[in-house]
């Protein structure tokens, strides 16, 4: 888990290197650094160029103008910072684990005082240039900005309202400067903190995987079993009717019946999903159990599987794909049983390994401003 040092820890390191450095005539915001020198936390954390975009990754900051490193660097330690959570336990980290794509090995998520989500808590790659302005499994999002807003206040997830976000950070005199750094201005708002957290899920990017190195020209870059994975994947199994594009995503809903539990005899269909999905936010019943494309980049690192994390491997999803799915009054047209031969699950898992890429390694950063 990557949570920040407990706050008497850094405070603690604060403190010692006040002491040894006798730095009286800091200013306020700088409280803890010798005079001119940078406070400790920012010497893991300084403002970094915006990445080169690794091959076959759809990042384009030039689309993006609000990206800057500045918002980066300030958005880096507020997506890692737990006091923006009720009770200073949970950041986004928490659940965006850096070490498994920015995803997690559950199946669903666990928020303040131990409370369990419904969902998964998906991978944040290449997030600022979706297909369509879609984020959530189903989609009620419609910027990285927005969606940033709304674990904050989510009861289950950080428990907090956005008053007390936005005066917790404003009494840390430490973040001050950053705010000013990529504002113009030290004010603090719910919109500038939401801004610059995106701006740092903006820089978290995939690309160069052995699967994009193949496209490029390099067909040693895949293994037999990756290639022979990669025709069934564009070929006889169409998976690229919804996984395309360099996000390996349409950005589109649909139906495979996963969380369906059948229906007691005259009791609306609908029950039948444990959760209606796309459903839930447009009420077209054509979206009944749909859930949005997830990106395919880095899915091994991120087991199990599914908006509700019910297939515990890569081989269970391509079971499903090989049942045709799950059999319910709204499942998808474009799902059938494709009936794959010996060995073809495993070339397509093989193939799945070859979209591990690179791009949005990162860790916590070890300070944070006070
Ligand atoms: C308690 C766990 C938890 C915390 C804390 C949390 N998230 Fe999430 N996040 C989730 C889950 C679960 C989902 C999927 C929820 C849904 O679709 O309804 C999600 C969805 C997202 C998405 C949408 C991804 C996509 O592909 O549509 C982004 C981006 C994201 N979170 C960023 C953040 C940010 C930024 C924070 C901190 C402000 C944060 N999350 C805090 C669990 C968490
Ligand atoms: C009709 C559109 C569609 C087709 C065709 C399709 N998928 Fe999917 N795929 C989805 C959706 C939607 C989900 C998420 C479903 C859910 O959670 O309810 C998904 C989930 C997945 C996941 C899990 C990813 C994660 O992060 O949880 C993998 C892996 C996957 N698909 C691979 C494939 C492969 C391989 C094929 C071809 C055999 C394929 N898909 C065909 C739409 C599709």
């Amino acid at each position: 888990m990557a949570r920040p040092l407990p706050p008497a820890a850094t405070a603690a390191l604060a403190c010692v290197g006040a002491l040894l450095l006798a730095c009286s005539a800091a200013p306020p915001s700088r409280a803890g650094a010798a005079p001119g020198a940078p406070p400790p936390w920012e010497r893991d954390n300084p403002v970094r160029a915006l990445p080169t975009p690794p091959l076959g990754s759809p990042a384009d900051f030039a689309a993006v103008p609000w990206v800057t490193p500045q918002k980066v660097r300030l958005g880096r330690w507020l997506f890692f910072d737990a006091r923006l959570s009720a009770d200073g336990t949970v950041s986004c980290a928490s659940c965006h684990e850096p070490d498994h794509a920015f995803s997690e090995l559950e199946p669903v998520s666990t928020g303040i005082r131990g409370q369990k989500g419904s969902r998964k808590a998906p991978p944040i790659l290449n997030a600022a240039w979706p297909v369509y302005p879609v984020f959530f499994w189903d989609g009620r999002a419609a910027s990285l900005a927005e969606q940033a807003k709304g674990p904050m206040v989510n009861p289950i997830e950080m428990g907090n309202t956005h008053e007390n976000v936005v005066a917790t950070v404003a009494a840390v005199a430490g973040y001050r400067p950053y705010f000013a750094e990529a504002f113009g201005d030290p004010g603090v708002d719910i919109d500038r903190i939401a801004e610059a957290i995106a701006a740092y899920e903006a820089t978290r990017l995939s690309g160069n995987a052995a699967a994009d190195r193949f496209d490029a020209g390099d067909a040693s870059a895949l293994s037999p079993a990756a290639r022979r994975g990669r025709e069934l994947f564009f070929g006889r199994a169409a998976c690229n009717q919804c996984h395309l594009g360099p996000g390996y995503s349409d950005g589109k809903f649909h139906n495979l019946g996963v969380g369906w539990k059948g229906h007691a005899r005259g009791s609306p269909p609908e029950l039948g999903f444990a959760d209606p999905g796309r459903f839930k936010v447009t009420r077209n019943p054509e979206d009944m159990g749909a859930f949005k494309t997830p990106t395919l980049r880095d899915c091994t690192k991120r087991a199990p599987f599914m908006h509700d994390g019910s297939s515990r491997t890569l081989r269970e999803v391509m079971e499903l794909y090989f049942r045709g799915g799950e059999e319910n009054p709204w499942l998808s047209e474009k799902i059938r049983r494709v009936g794959f031969g010996r060995g073809e699950i495993d070339d397509l898992i093989a193939f799945m390994e070859a979209l591990d890429g690179e791009g949005w390694q990162d860790e916590a950063p070890r300070a944070f401003p006070r």
